[in-house]
């Protein structure tokens, strides 16, 4: 009786401890903080024990060209801003993140991951990272090309590399893009 009060005063005090240093204003929540103790470990073992129980084993399209210049277009598109292009450093919007998003075209990238776990990020995000989930704006094939992609990313030809040229972010918009100027009537007289 006396070690079951025991243990629940001890227990009761481990929570209280928990909760005091989270609303202390001292853990780390600003993306330059550094980890907490046993952060990436926790973080990085429920992430791959999860990924390993979902994980699709057989990939449903050819590791070819073809895909790759589709994937590709997917990468540019949708992937670059964060994970950086093959001639282009990540800019301020990856580097101000915390986790930092891997540069998927610099050294080994995830060519030594099986696309299918590639596949399974870009299907369901990384919580509490800044990976979004694409699964619903992406469809089953476009997050496949990809994933393959990037399993070969130390392999690809210039014409894939050309699909991976920077987006011009800042330049104008293309002729006939709503809201470019002359397209539309000017605000105020659109009835
Ligand atoms: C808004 C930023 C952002 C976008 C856009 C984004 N990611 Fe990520 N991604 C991240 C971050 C941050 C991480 C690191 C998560 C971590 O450390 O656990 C990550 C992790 C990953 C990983 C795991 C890397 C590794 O080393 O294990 C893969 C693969 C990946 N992203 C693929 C993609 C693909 C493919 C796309 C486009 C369809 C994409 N990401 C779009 C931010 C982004």
């Amino acid at each position: 009786m006396r070690f079951l009060a025991g243990l629940i005063v001890g227990v009761l005090l481990v929570v209280g401890a928990a909760f005091a240093y989270f609303l202390s204003g001292s853990a780390p929540v600003a993306t330059a903080d550094k980890t907490m103790p046993f952060e990436k470990m926790l973080a990085n073992g429920a992430l791959h024990a999860r990924i390993g129980k979902e994980m699709p084993k057989s990939v449903p399209v050819n590791a070819d060209e073809a895909t790759f210049l589709a994937g590709g277009q997917v990468y540019q598109h949708h992937c670059g801003l964060c994970h950086g292009l093959p001639n282009m450093d990540q800019g301020p919007i990856a580097k101000g993140m915390f986790p930092k998003p891997p540069h998927l075209f610099r050294g080994k990238g995830v060519t030594d991951d099986e696309p299918g776990e590639t596949y399974w990020k870009v299907a369901n995000g990384i919580r509490l990272t800044g990976m979004p989930s694409f699964k619903g704006n992406l469809s089953e094939t476009e997050m496949w090309q990809v994933s393959v992609l990037l399993a070969n990313a130390n392999k690809i030809s210039d014409a894939v590399k050309q699909e991976l040229k920077p987006p011009n972010f800042a330049g104008p918009l293309p002729p006939g893009t709503p809201g470019r100027q002359g397209t539309v009537p000017p605000a105020g007289k659109t009835h």
